[in-house]
């Protein structure tokens, strides 16, 4: 195995600018879930109070960057294409793929909403304000305060179970399923 030069997918492989965003991605995933569980014990007099939410949401703002990019460029360049596996896992694996996304979305929307339910910017590491909606509904806070919580749960689960598909593939299967993910690819 090498190290794949190319920027972009192939065919066959994918490029490092798409596996450099998914590892980003799942770095900070990994991260920001304890660090909300962590937010939740904070009171107003805490130290951290001042600190950790505005890293949660920092991080959560350049995660949500990150995915603007990666799902832009994937409708342009798109992933290659799936090893040669029974049609049902093919399926479940594009499945799995596609909810992933879609519930990083709905965490990222009901994190923005639950900070700037008050009418008040995000601060995005006390440099750039990232603007509230010019409206809120009642309530706004609990409501996507339970929907944050409820779909990151569902979300960070999900991703444990396809963390543990794609390690099924590289020690049982013997595949090149991670390898590609981490750019890799065959001479
Ligand atoms: C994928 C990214 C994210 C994950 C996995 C995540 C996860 C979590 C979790 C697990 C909690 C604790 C919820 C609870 O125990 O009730 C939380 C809380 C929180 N998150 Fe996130 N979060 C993410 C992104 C964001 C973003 C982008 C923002 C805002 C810009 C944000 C703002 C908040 C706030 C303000 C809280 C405190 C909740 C409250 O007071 O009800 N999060 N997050
Ligand atoms: C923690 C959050 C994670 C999220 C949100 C996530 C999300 C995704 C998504 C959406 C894809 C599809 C890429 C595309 O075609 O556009 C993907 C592919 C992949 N992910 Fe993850 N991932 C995460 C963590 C992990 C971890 C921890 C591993 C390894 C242990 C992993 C291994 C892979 C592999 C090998 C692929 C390629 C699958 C294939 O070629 O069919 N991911 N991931």
């Amino acid at each position: 195995m090498v190290l794949n030069h190319k920027l972009t997918n192939d065919e066959h492989s994918y490029g490092w600018g798409p596996v450099i965003m998914h590892w980003l991605i799942a770095l900070a995933i990994i991260g920001l879930y304890p660090l909300g569980w962590y937010i939740e014990t904070l009171d107003y007099y805490d130290p951290a109070y001042r600190t950790i939410p505005v890293w949660h949401k920092s991080i959560g703002i350049i995660v949500a960057m990150v995915l603007a990019v990666r799902l832009i460029w994937r409708s342009f360049n798109k992933p290659p294409a799936p090893l040669p596996q029974p049609k049902k896992m093919v399926i479940a694996a594009k499945i799995a793929h596609a909810l992933l996304y879609l519930l990083l979305l709905i965490t990222l929307i009901s994190g923005y909403l639950i900070s700037t339910a008050d009418g008040r910017a995000i601060e995005l590491f006390n440099l750039i304000n990232i603007p509230a909606l010019p409206f809120a509904i009642d309530n706004q806070e609990d409501i996507a305060g339970l929907i944050h919580f409820i779909v990151a749960t569902i979300l960070i689960s999900l991703a444990a179970i396809h963390a543990i598909a794609a390690l099924k593939h590289h020690f049982i299967d013997k595949d090149i399923t991670l390898k590609r993910m981490l750019a890799l690819r065959e001479e």
